[in-house]
C-alpha cells in the first residue's frame, strides 16, 4: 500500500535528483531539481490564467465538497499542478500520503489495477479531523493523470467504483483529450478546461524564473522561448533550463533558443516551399533530404510549413487541400511513419496543387 501511495511521478523525481547530483559538485545546487518542479505552483492561487477553475475550485475548498472532477486541457497548462496544490490545502503536507493516491500513465493502469488499487484504496475509511486537530474533509482524493491512456475497458470498471464509493472517494481525471474518455465517466465529473496560456502569462513567469535564477537574457530571448513553447510552460521552462546550461554566465538570446527547439530556419523553410511551387520535383526530393538529414523533426517543419503555407498566396481550394494533406501527415508521423516519405508525400500535394493555378 505504502508504495503506490507515495506515486512515482515523485520517485522517480528522486531518483533523477540523484543522478543529476553527483560529478557536478560546484553547481550542485542549481542542478538538482528540474525547474518544472522547484516552479510549480504551491497553492491553487499561484496557478496562473485559469481564473475560472481556480474559482470554482476554491468555493469548493472552502465548502469542502469536492465534486469528482475532469481537468482537461493542453500539456503544460497547469491541470497536474492544480490539483496537488488543492489536495495539499486540504490535507496539509501530513495528512496528504493518507488521503491522496496518485497513479499517472507510467503506472500500469490496466483493469485489474483499477479494480485493486483503487478499490482498496477507494474503501479506506477515513476521519473528518486531521491529526493537528484541525477539520478537514472526510474523504480521500485518486487522481488519475493521463486518464486518457487508460484502457477502455479500465475506464469501465472506473465507473462502478466511482458510484459505490462517492461517499468516501473524490476522483480527479487529467487527461488532453476529452473524448478519449468514455461518456458515463465525463457525465459523473465536473469538467474543467484549461486554457493554453496566453503570452504574457507565460513571459511573465519565465522572467520571474530568470530572476530567481540569476540568468541574464534578451528581450528577444524570451520572446523566441514563448513562440516556439506554444502555450506549453512545461515546454517553456524546461528550454530555459537547457538554454542557461549551455550559456553559462551569457546572455540567453533567441539564437540560443532556436538551436535548443530545434525550430528549422525560416530561410530553409521558404526554401522549400518556392521548390515546390517553382521546382522539379528532383529538386524538391533533394531538399527535403537535406532537411531530414540535417536532423530537423519531420514534425516540427511540418507545423514550420503549416504556418507558412497559409498565409502563401494560394486560392481556399488549395489551402484546403494541403492542410488536409497535413492532418494525414501529422497522424503517419505520430504513428511513427518514415519522416523522409511522410514529407515527400505531403511536398508532392503541395506541388501538384500550386501547378493546379
Ligand atoms: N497555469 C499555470 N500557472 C503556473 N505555472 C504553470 C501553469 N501551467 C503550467 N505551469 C508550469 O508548468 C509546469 C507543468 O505544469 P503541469 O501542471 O504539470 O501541466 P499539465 O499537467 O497541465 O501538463 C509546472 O511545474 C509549472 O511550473
Ligand atoms: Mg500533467
Amino acid at each position: 500500500m505504502q508504495a503506490f501511495l507515495k506515486g512515482s511521478s515523485t520517485q522517480s523525481n528522486k531518483l533523477q535528483k540523484d543522478k543529476a547530483a553527483p560529478g557536478t559538485s560546484t553547481e550542485k545546487r542549481a542542478r538538482s531539481v528540474p525547474w518544472v518542479e522547484k516552479y510549480r505552483p504551491k497553492c491553487v492561487d499561484e496557478v496562473a490564467f485559469q481564473e475560472e477553475v481556480v474559482a470554482v475550485l476554491k468555493k469548493s475548498l472552502e465548502g469542502a465538497d469536492l465534486p469528482n472532477l475532469l481537468f482537461y486541457g493542453p500539456p503544460g497548462t497547469g491541470k497536474t499542478s492544480t490539483i496537488l496544490a488543492a489536495s495539499r490545502e486540504l490535507f496539509g503536507p501530513q495528512l496528504y500520503k493518507q488521503r491522496v493516491l496518485e497513479l499517472n500513465a507510467s503506472d500500469e493502469r490496466g483493469i485489474q489495477v483499477v479494480r485493486q488499487k483503487v478499490k482498496n484504496f477507494a474503501q479506506l475509511t477515513v476521519a473528518g479531523t486531521r491529526t493537528d486537530g484541525k477539520k478537514c474533509p472526510p474523504f480521500k482524493i485518486i487522481i488519475l493523470d493521463e486518464a486518457d491512456s487508460m484502457t477502455g475497458p479500465a475506464q469501465a470498471a472506473l465507473r462502478r467504483t466511482m458510484e459505490k464509493e462517492s461517499r468516501t472517494t473524490r476522483f480527479c481525471l487529467i487527461c488532453n483529450y476529452i473524448s478519449r474518455i468514455i461518456e458515463p465517466l465525463t457525465s459523473r465529473c465536473s469538467k474543467f478546461r484549461f486554457k493554453p496560456l496566453a503570452n504574457w502569462i507565460q513571459e511573465e513567469r519565465l522572467l520571474d524564473i530568470c530572476a530567481k535564477e540569476n540568468l541574464k537574457y534578451s528581450k528577444e530571448g524570451i520572446a523566441a522561448l514563448v513562440k516556439v513553447s506554444e502555450g506549453d510552460l512545461r515546454k517553456a521552462i524546461t528550454f530555459l533550463q537547457s538554454a542557461a546550461r549551455l550559456v553559462i554566465d551569457q546572455e540567453i538570446t533567441e539564437k540560443t533558443i532556436v538551436e535548443i527547439a530545434g525550430v528549422v530556419p525560416s530561410k530553409m523553410i521558404d526554401n522549400l516551399l518556392q521548390t515546390c511551387f517553382k521546382g522539379t520535383f528532383e529538386k524538391v526530393q533533394s531538399a527535403i533530404k537535406d532537411m531530414v538529414d540535417e536532423g530537423y523533426a519531420a514534425t516540427q517543419i511540418l507545423s514550420q510549413l503549416h504556418e507558412s503555407v497559409i498565409k502563401q498566396d494560394l486560392n481556399d481550394k488549395q489551402k484546403s487541400a494541403i492542410t488536409e494533406k497535413m492532418a494525414v501527415v501529422d497522424k503517419c508521423l505520430v504513428d511513427g511513419a518514415d519522416e523522409y516519405l511522410q514529407m515527400l508525400s505531403l511536398c508532392s500535394v503541395i506541388m501538384e496543387q500550386a501547378s493546379s493555378n
